[in-house]
């Protein structure tokens, strides 16, 4: 019965959309969503979603054993990252060895790395001339958005795209697919 921890600093679309696929769900459950970015709107749909949210900072993250224990005791089994841009420390990579997953809004290996988020992303992809984006869900490793691809969907950049009219193309794929690759992923894992 494998137990999540979802990741999520900003909006929380992704997060959200986690929750609802498995809500009523047999063997999977959401048990916390953890976030690092005080007033995120994330923080209100685990609110409303009824999944208790915990809120931390940097030195807590990355100078503290609060996470961990908490996850240990809250019998985590695999971490979701939505929308979370803080490396993963050491202890809890290797506390959680191939059992934490991301999702990004381009095909990987292009458009990754450090700083490449949110509409940056989609501005670059748009300012090379590329004609098609995606997302790419992969599990992480100590590097940005390097970890093992585990799938990837495409999308078309159309002529007169903005940042904004590719970003709402590509928040569809991840709602179409992120939650649905995360079960494949733990049916796969267990
Ligand atoms: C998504 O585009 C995801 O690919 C990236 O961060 C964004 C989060 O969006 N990792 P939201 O907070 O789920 O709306």
């Amino acid at each position: 019965m494998p137990r999540l921890a979802l990741f999520a600093s900003g909006n929380g679309s992704n997060a959200q959309r986690i929750v609802e696929y498995v809500t009523g769900h047999p063997s999977v459950s959401v048990e916390i969503i953890l976030c690092n970015h005080p007033g995120a709107y994330v923080l209100t749909r685990a609110e409303n979603l009824g999944v208790p949210a915990i809120l931390f900072d940097r030195e807590t993250f990355y100078g503290t054993d609060y996470i961990p224990r908490l996850l240990a005791d809250k019998r985590i089994d695999y971490l979701v990252l939505a929308g979370f841009l803080w490396l993963i420390p050491p202890a809890i990579l290797q506390a959680f060895p191939g059992r934490i997953i991301n999702i990004h809004p381009a095909l990987l290996p292009k458009y990754g790395g450090k700083g490449m988020y949110g509409e940056r992303v989609h501005r670059a992809v748009i300012e090379a001339g590329e004609v098609e984006s995606g997302i790419t869900i992969h599990l992480v490793n100590e590097r940005y958005d390097e970890g093992k691809i585990l799938f990837q969907a495409r999308c078309p950049v159309e002529p007169g795209d903005t940042p904004e009219s590719l970003a709402a193309r590509v928040h569809a794929l991840e709602y179409a697919h992120y939650a649905v690759e995360i079960e494949k992923w733990l049916t796969n894992d267990n």
